[in-house]
């Protein structure tokens, strides 16, 4: 393939058809590539070109649907958007167990984030402050003035804090705007809200203001579920041990609280996604919580009852909403809410809750019974004999052999086919 040269402008002003041949000369792409280019699924071209920059196709993901969650005594079929294999049939799974002593149980959560602005070149940080304070009932009169809808519906700017920290370029005092987002996952109007005070913050405190954006680390709108999982149901008491080992592992080591918290986000990013929602913001905001005392630790944790079951809870913050941005835009998005069948945005964080401790008690359990790889096999032995160019009618013969010789490669695929073309006994 020739060099390319990535300098390209104006790109954005084409239409996707000329980007999309543009990409078709630069590539040399097949008749197959370009199909695939030309399938916007579900998207019109105005849809898909309006969401991004330089859209040039669409890019599809599975939608899966976990079962067997009761919730707050509700019961719910959750959409999840996943490319791994296992993780929806896991989640369901682990649902089933929490059933039989009566499902998840989530905690109230308050739809409450925090907008910061940065105020720097301050001479008198206490003169500030007082400043600031005296005028704080004008301040957040100019916030609410920003969304006259949110505040008719009981939401909007509540409250602010300051907060004094120290930097390599000098003190500066950083504003937390508390602001009720109700339903909204809440940047757009967070933001909104920071710049639209910052020239009367600025007038006040005398300082410089540079940023003024949402901050993602969502402390006010902590989820909390809990569940008891049966020890029985789980695989016995042996089973409950290794879980409650697998927690003390991740609690001690940074390393396996990682990847502990990876299973949790698998349930969680999965049904962000399917929602319409910012993973992004999901994900930093989590991972950031998880470290907030020093040492980045478990997003749950685990105990065991009078009985050896196992007493899991989680505790994470969950900026999800179901207006605003992508929610309602997408259509697949749209359907997921239809599905979900919830009336809040409080009520989509509780079930993303759930689905991220079931989802990390489904992998603990895993893990500390037969591994990892045993459910992963199935479906990925399926993928590697396509992959393999295994036709139709042989998929299944070729997977089941590579399960059970315990090796799901494409070489053995291949050896597999070669075999079967020889009539040779597998
Ligand atoms: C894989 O996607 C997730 C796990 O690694 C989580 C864990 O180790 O707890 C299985």
């Amino acid at each position: 393939m020739k060099e390319i040269d990535s300098e390209i402008s104006g790109f954005y002003k084409l239409s996707i058809e000329n980007r999309q041949k543009m990409l078709i000369d630069l590539f040399n792409l097949t008749q197959e590539e370009i199909r695939l280019l030309e399938n916007f699924g579900y998207f019109t071209t105005s849809q898909i070109d309006s969401l991004i920059e330089n859209v040039v196709g669409s890019y599809q993901l599975p939608l899966g649907l976990a079962f067997n969650f009761k919730i707050n005594d509700k019961d719910y079929i959750i959409p999840m958007v996943i490319e791994e294999p296992s993780v929806v049939a896991a989640a369901s799974n682990a649902a089933r167990i929490a059933r039989k002593h009566g499902g998840f149980h989530s905690d109230e959560i308050k739809p409450i984030m925090i907008s910061q602005i940065q105020i720097t070149k301050l001479e008198d940080i206490e003169v500030a402050k007082k400043s600031l304070q005296k005028s704080k009932e004008e301040i957040l009169k100019i916030a609410n003035e920003q969304d006259p809808t949110l505040n008719k519906l009981g939401g909007g700017a509540i409250d602010f804090e300051m907060r004094e920290i120290d930097t390599q370029r000098g003190k500066m005092l950083i504003i937390h705007l508390i602001i009720n987002v109700l339903d909204a996952m809440g940047a757009n109007i967070a933001n909104t809200m920071a710049e639209s005070i910052s020239p009367y913050i600025e007038e006040l405190s005398g300082g410089k203001v540079y940023l003024r954006i949402i901050s993602n680390l969502a402390i006010h709108r902590i989820a909390k579920c809990k569940a008891i999982f049966d020890k029985e149901l789980l695989g016995g008491e042996k089973v409950v041990e290794g879980i409650l080992n697998a927690y003390e592992f991740a609690l001690a080591d940074p390393f396996r609280a990682t990847t502990h918290n990876k299973g949790i986000m698998n349930g969680i990013v999965a049904l962000t996604l399917a929602t319409g929602n910012d993973t992004r913001a999901i994900e930093a905001g989590a991972h950031s919580y998880a470290a907030l005392k020093g040492q980045y630790s478990p997003l749950t944790k685990f105990q065991v009852d009078s009985d050896g079951n196992l007493i899991a809870e989680i505790e994470i913050p969950l900026a999800l909403g179901i207006i605003g941005g992508m929610t309602k835009i997408h259509p697949m998005a749209r359907l997921a809410l239809k599905i979900l069948n919830i009336k809040s945005a409080n009520e989509l964080s509780k079930v993303a809750a759930a689905l991220g401790l079931a989802q990390n008690v489904a992998a603990l359990r895993a893990l500390a019974s037969e591994g990892i790889q045993e459910g992963h096999m199935a479906l990925h032995s399926r993928n590697i004999a396509k992959l393999a160019g295994v036709p139709e009618n042989l998929i299944e013969k070729v997977a089941n052999k590579l399960v059970e010789d315990k090796k799901i490669r494409l070489d053995y695929a291949k050896e597999i086919l070669k075999r079967i073309h020889n009539n040779e006994n597998l």
